[in-house]
């Protein structure tokens, strides 16, 4: 018997709500008491980047824990976190535009040439954003089949982030790496899931 019925998913959503938003409170907090550190720039920047990957790695667990433990209406909360994925990638990007680059179109220029890895956060946002545009249902309705290769997208945006992520540091590989393991492993379930 699942533990998810129809009558807690709203419920179960409005957990997601909450704890998608508390740390955005915590860091609005932080920044208000000034105890984000010597660089708060930075520190903003990498929170948010952070939060986005982490929501990416959630959404793309729901369907094989769905499976896995015979939950199938999980799969329904997993366009919300999806889409707070995108929102906090969307806030990491404002945050770098604006905090660090003071919407200076220029400098994003020759950041891009600076820093390449820019390029693959760039992509993958791209992608997210797409997902995110077409995730309503009738959108998804209209698409047919089509909606599925689109949303398949979200395994390159897997790859990329972490390497996005990896090529960002200065030092430190194993975050990254245990990262890209993981979806890695996602992605070879999936793959099995289809064969
Ligand atoms: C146009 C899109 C993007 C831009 C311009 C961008 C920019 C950046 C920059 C400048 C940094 C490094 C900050 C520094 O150390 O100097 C960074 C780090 C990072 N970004 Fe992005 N990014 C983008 C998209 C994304 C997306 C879509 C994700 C995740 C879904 C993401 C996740 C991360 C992570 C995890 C880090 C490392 C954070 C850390 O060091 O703790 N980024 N990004």
């Amino acid at each position: 018997m699942p533990v998810l019925t129809y009558k807690r998913v709203p419920y179960f959503k409005a957990y997601i709500h909450v704890l998608a938003i508390m740390p955005l409170v915590y860091l609005g907090l932080a920044i208000d008491a000034d105890a984000l550190g010597g660089d708060p720039v930075q520190a903003v920047i990498h929170f948010l980047g952070k939060g986005a990957l982490n929501l990416l790695v959630l959404t793309l667990v729901i369907s094989p824990l769905a499976k896995r433990y015979k939950e199938g209406l999980l799969i329904s909360t997993r366009r919300l976190i999806g889409l707070y994925c995108f929102f906090y990638a969307s806030l990491h990007l404002t945050a770098f535009a604006w905090l660090d680059l003071g919407w200076d179109i220029a400098l994003l220029f020759q950041e891009l040439v600076k820093r390449p890895y820019i390029w693959l956060g760039m992509i993958a946002f791209v992608i997210l954003l797409l997902l995110a545009l077409t995730s309503p249902m009738y959108v998804r309705r209209k698409m047919q089949r089509n909606w599925q290769k689109l949303h398949n997208l979200i395994y390159l945006a897997a790859l990329l982030t972490p390497l996005h992520y990896y090529l960002s540091v200065k030092s430190g590989w194993i975050e990254p790496a245990l990262y890209t393991v993981f979806m890695v492993f996602l992605l070879q379930l999936r793959r099995k899931k289809r064969d």
